[in-house]
């Protein structure tokens, strides 16, 4: 299995990190076909506009034209026109991508104090997944996952008594499909909803594109949430984004703060993308094999003598839940039927 053997191997290589791998840009213009208006008129008040407008939004001298045309010189008007258009545009261009599979794109993984989430958007083509564009898509997923979650304040939290018959709270966790994702809002400083951003990005790369799955976690203090990206590239984003092609999180609950968490967590991360654990089974389970499926009783995927169970066990940690995703995964299976 070559993303076993690779994961050892950067884990022999650098002792617990893999490298980012390197981040290709391009920058690529949106192409815009709106028609040509006739023109403004061209006083200094209606080019400062234009340029304002411009600088804004990042559309052409063109578009921008017809957009302050459209809304009668009004620079807020102008600037949700262009995004309608657009939005238009990249609505009809999706609809003429008949029958073209996504099973491309990224996996992005958000952490913001005690909640963690994971997202899958999915383009047609490995090219189009490393673009920028697209990338800036993940992270508006990610943060609009976020948001949605943190919004949720804290009813979902599930609660349980325990032996002392106080009611201690436990970790929250969800997951979001492709509906549900498509009409969470974009953000604070994006008007519309992540419907509108997909249409956006489809127009401006033309390709088919998915807003696949979303899975959230909250914790507690107590509880700790390790995580772990595949093929990791930091992107550009002022967020503490992480893109790859396979994440996993890993929700721990441990007594006391411990140095090695994050270590710990990463580890556990880089079992559950390797091994594909579906289930966290019991310490009191028999060892399994390669074949195991109950995560405790996997051998663990840096050291196969032992289990994870005898892995973890002894550093005071429990593994109660992991989420994992692959990117494209269940679309190779759809395909192949
Ligand atoms: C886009 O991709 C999805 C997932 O692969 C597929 O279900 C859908 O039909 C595609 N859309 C179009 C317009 O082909
Ligand atoms: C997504 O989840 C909602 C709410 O759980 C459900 O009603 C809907 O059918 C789901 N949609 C898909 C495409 O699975
Ligand atoms: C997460 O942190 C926030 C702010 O620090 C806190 O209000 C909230 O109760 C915490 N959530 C859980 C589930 O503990």
């Amino acid at each position: 299995m070559s993303l076993l053997r690779s994961l050892r191997l950067c884990l022999v290589a650098r002792a617990g990190t893999c490298p980012a791998g390197p981040l290709q840009l391009q920058s690529s213009q949106p192409r815009h076909t709106f028609h040509t208006g006739p023109r403004l008129a061209s006083s200094a008040s209606s080019k400062e506009l234009l340029l304002k407008l411009r600088r804004k939004t990042g559309y052409s001298f063109v578009n921008c034209k017809k957009a302050l045309e459209a809304c009668s010189g009004d620079l807020k008007q102008a600037e949700s026109w262009l995004h309608k258009q657009a939005q238009k545009e990249g609505w009809s261009r999706a609809a003429k991508l008949h029958g073209r599979k996504t099973k491309e794109g990224l996996i992005g993984l958000l952490q913001e104090g005690n909640t963690t989430v994971l997202v899958e958007v999915n383009c047609e083509t490995d090219f189009v997944s490393r673009n920028i564009k697209f990338q800036q898509l993940v992270q508006q997923v990610a943060l609009g996952t976020l948001l949605h979650c943190q919004n949720l304040k804290d009813q979902l939290s599930t609660y349980s008594k325990d032996r002392t018959d106080s009611f201690i709270s436990l970790y929250a966790k969800g997951f979001l499909n492709s509906s549900e994702l498509s009409e969470l809002p974009a953000g604070p400083e994006t008007e519309g909803s992540l419907k509108d951003q997909l249409a956006l990005a489809i127009g401006k790369l033309g390709e088919n594109m998915t807003l696949k799955r979303a899975a959230w976690v909250k914790v507690p203090a107590g509880f700790y949430v390790g995580s772990y990206v595949h093929g990791a590239m930091h992107s550009p984003s002022p967020h503490n984004l992480v893109l790859g092609k396979y994440g996993a999180l890993v929700i721990c609950e441990t007594s006391e703060r411990r140095a090695n968490l994050e270590d710990l967590g990463r580890r556990l991360g880089q079992h559950v993308v390797g091994m594909a654990p579906l289930s966290v089974g019991s310490l009191d389970d028999e060892p399994g094999g390669e074949a195991e499926t109950k995560m405790l009783s996997q051998p663990y995927l840096l050291d196969p003598s032992i289990t994870l169970g005898q892995y973890v066990q002894p550093q005071g940690v429990s593994v109660v839940d992991f989420v994992r995703f692959e990117c494209g995964e269940g679309e190779e299976a759809a395909e192949a039927e």
